[in-house]
């Protein structure tokens, strides 16, 4: 790959005039959305869009979302049915992708070779202003280095994409903190591939029941095919090996202290990921904030940028509490049980083992997980 100077400027007229531009000349922008920050190309032109999969280091089994300003561009993309219309009218623009038929015109490179295509319109006023600058429709997939956290500022992207591309437009930090939520409407029943911020509930407010993908709260299955491609690849993780504390309250807390203490006797760079309610408990675990216990909003949102600190502070061991799967909540565990590659500890079965003496932290194998 040849290297490019990249250039990070705020989000003003003239840095958008540049922005499109660049893409109407088939370079690659990133760019600001409530959700995440997104690296966009023209979504027509293919060999724009390998530039894409090239600068992230991106299978190029894993189709793109095409980002849109009006409805109107959708007449060269894809099928639209009722049921699309009805999550349009109700959550457009904002972080829904929803997943339609294709139209031939768009270009196999941003779909993956599939017959359905993933569009969405967002709301952040600085994707909005770009998108209508260039007037194109744009396939942005999240501007990460391919298997890192999503970027939820500038400065993360810059961190991920410097010389790789030309232009990062700055527009302060995302909202949401999480990638939209994916709703397929190819199928015959609407089905869930990715949670977001627009939640089950809310969309079953409009449509009626839906489908959640198997695979949101586990691993695929060997041999299973994954609806969403996107979930084959191990994702959000950061460098360090982050294990999920499952359990009532107390003992998670108390899981957590032990865990600690003896990932960092035995020298390990360790920390623990907590609610805002338990950081003075565990002063001495080397805590991060997630958010309250009661706002799994708010967790979202600070979600990927703890686990992009993590890498800056090297740590190798990671010990972090869980939310509810239920509303946002069954997006950050969807996205934390990635970044943990699902391996979970039950505080109480921790608690029991060390307290009967059925196992103490010398027993050997019992960290075995976090040695490696
Ligand atoms: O919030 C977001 O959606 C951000 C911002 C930039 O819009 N974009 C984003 O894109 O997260 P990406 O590429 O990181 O994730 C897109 C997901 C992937 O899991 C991909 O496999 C899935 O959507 N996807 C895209 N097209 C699809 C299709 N035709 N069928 C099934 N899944 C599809
Ligand atoms: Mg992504």
């Amino acid at each position: 790959m040849i290297l490019t100077k990249t250039q990070l400027l705020p989000a003003t007229d003239d840095s958008l005039a540049l922005a499109a531009r660049l893409l109407a000349e088939g370079e690659l922008v990133a760019f600001p959305t409530e959700t995440v920050y997104g690296l966009g190309a023209h979504a027509m032109d293919a060999q724009a869009v390998l530039g894409i999969f090239s600068a992230k280091g991106r299978p190029a089994d894993n189709p793109l979302i095409v980002h849109i300003h009006d409805r109107s561009q959708l007449d060269g993309i894809c099928e639209v049915n009722d049921a699309a219309i009805r999550l349009m009218d109700a959550f457009w623009p904002g972080p829904l992708t929803i997943i339609l038929p294709r139209k031939d015109a768009v270009p196999d490179e941003v779909t993956a070779k599939l017959d359905t295509v993933a569009v969405r319109m967002p709301s952040h006023p600085v994707a909005m202003a770009l998108l209508k600058a260039c007037n194109l429709p744009i396939a942005a997939p999240s501007a990460n280095r391919s298997g890192k956290p999503s970027p939820t500022s500038a400065r993360h992207v810059f961190d991920d994409m410097d010389g790789r591309i030309p232009l990062i437009i700055d527009g302060g930090e995302s909202d949401v903190g999480l990638e939209s939520t994916v709703i397929s409407l190819a199928g015959e029943k609407p089905c869930i591939l990715r949670p977001g911020g627009v939640t089950k509930a809310m969309l079953e407010e409009v449509l009626g029941p839906v489908d959640l993908a198997g695979s949101i709260l586990r691993p695929l299955e060997k041999g299973e095919k994954a609806l969403s491609p996107g979930m084959m690849y191990k994702h959000y993780s950061p460098d360090g090996q982050v294990t999920l504390i499952e359990g009532e309250e107390s003992a998670v807390v108390e899981a957590l202290r032990r865990l600690y203490a003896h990932a960092a006797s035995e020298g390990h760079r360790a920390c623990v990921m907590c609610f805002t309610e338990h950081v003075a408990a565990l002063a001495d675990c080397h805590p991060h904030d997630i958010g309250s216990k009661d706002d799994p909003t708010e967790v979202a949102h600070r979600l990927f940028a703890t686990l992009r600190g993590l890498d800056d502070e090297k740590m190798d061991v990671i010990f972090s509490e869980v939310v509810p799967p239920e509303g946002v909540g069954l997006a950050v565990m969807n996205r934390l049980g990635r970044a943990a590659a699902f391996r979970t500890v039950w505080s109480m079965v921790l608690y029991i083992a060390l307290e009967s003496g059925f196992m103490s932290s010398d027993t050997p194998g019992m960290f075995a997980p976090f040695n490696q």
